[in-house]
C-alpha cells in the first residue's frame, strides 16, 4: 500500500465516525483532505446533516466546495468531534503537528472539541518525538527575539520559507513559522513549557493530552489505538 492509499483509507474510516447532527472539526493536510472528501461524499449520498468548523482557509474552501456547511467557532463554539492528521505520533498520544503551517488554528479547533481523533499512516508512528522539525508560530515583530531564545534552548530554529524561496511563509493568521530541528525531544511537556514562556511565540506544534484516539493505516488496514 502506498502512503497516499493509506491516507485515503484512514480518511475514509474517520468519516464513518461522524454521526447525523454532529458539530465536526475539519483538520488540515493531505490526510485530512482525504477525510473531508470522504465526509463530503457521505453528506451528498446519505444526506448527513452536520455543521463544520475548519482549521485552515484551505480546509474551509474544500468543505464549502463539497457543499458542506462550514462556519466559524463564533457560530459553533463547541464541537463533538475533531479529525486531523499529525506529523509524528508518540506513545501517550503526544503529537507533532504543523507541517502544513496550520498548527495554531488546529490547536484551537482541537481544544474546542469533545473528542480529537488523529488519523495517520503508519510512517508517522515514532517512539520519541523530534525527528520531524517542531513548528512554532511566531509574531513577525518578535522573530529575532524568539529565534535567539530558541537557539539558547538548543532547539535550532529555521525560518520556514515559501516553496519558491521568494520569502518567508505566512500562516493563515499572518505569522511566521520557525521549524526547530532539535532532534529527539526527551521531555515534551518540559520543552512545551519552555517554548510557551517565550514572548512572541503564538503557539507550538506539540499537541499533548489533546487526542483521545489514533487511527493508523498500514498494511493490515486501519488499527484503532485508544490506550
Ligand atoms: C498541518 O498543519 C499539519 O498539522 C498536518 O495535520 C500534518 O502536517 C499532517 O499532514 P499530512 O496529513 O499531510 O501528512
Amino acid at each position: 500500500m502506498t502512503q497516499d492509499e493509506a491516507k485515503a483509507l484512514v480518511g475514509k474510516r474517520a468519516a464513518q465516525l461522524v454521526e447525523d447532527g454532529m458539530a465536526v472539526g475539519l483538520g488540515t493536510g493531505s490526510t485530512s483532505t482525504m477525510f473531508i472528501k470522504a465526509l463530503g461524499e457521505r453528506v451528498k449520498n446519505e444526506g448527513l446533516k452536520i455543521r463544520c468548523v475548519a482549521s485552515s482557509d484551505a480546509s474551509t474552501e474544500l468543505g464549502l466546495s463539497l457543499g458542506m456547511d462550514v462556519v466559524t467557532l463564533n457560530v459553533l463554539p463547541e464541537l463533538d468531534l475533531y479529525i486531523d492528521g499529525a506529523d509524528e505520533v508518540a506513545p501517550g498520544f503526544a503529537l507533532i503537528k504543523g507541517g502544513g503551517a496550520a498548527l495554531l488554528r488546529e490547536k484551537i479547533v482541537a481544544s474546542s472539541a469533545k473528542k480529537f481523533v488523529c488519523v495517520v499512516d503508519s510512517t508517522k508512528l515514532v517512539e520519541k518525538l523530534g525527528k520531524f522539525p517542531l513548528p512554532i508560530e511566531v509574531i513577525k515583530m518578535a522573530l529575532p527575539l524568539v529565534e535567539k531564545r530558541l537557539s539558547e534552548l538548543d532547539l535550532n530554529p529555521k525560518l520556514r520559507m515559501l516553496k519558491d524561496g521568494s520569502g518567508p511563509l505566512l500562516t493563515d493568521e499572518q505569522n511566521y513559522i520557525l521549524d526547530c530541528h532539535c532532534g529527539v525531544i526527551e521531555n515534551p511537556e518540559e520543552t512545551a513549557a519552555e517554548i510557551r514562556n517565550i514572548v512572541g511565540v503564538v503557539e507550538h506544534g506539540l499537541f499533548l493530552g489533546l487526542a483521545s484516539m489514533v487511527l493508523v493505516a498500514g498494511e493490515d488496514g486501519v488499527t484503532e489505538i485508544t490506550e
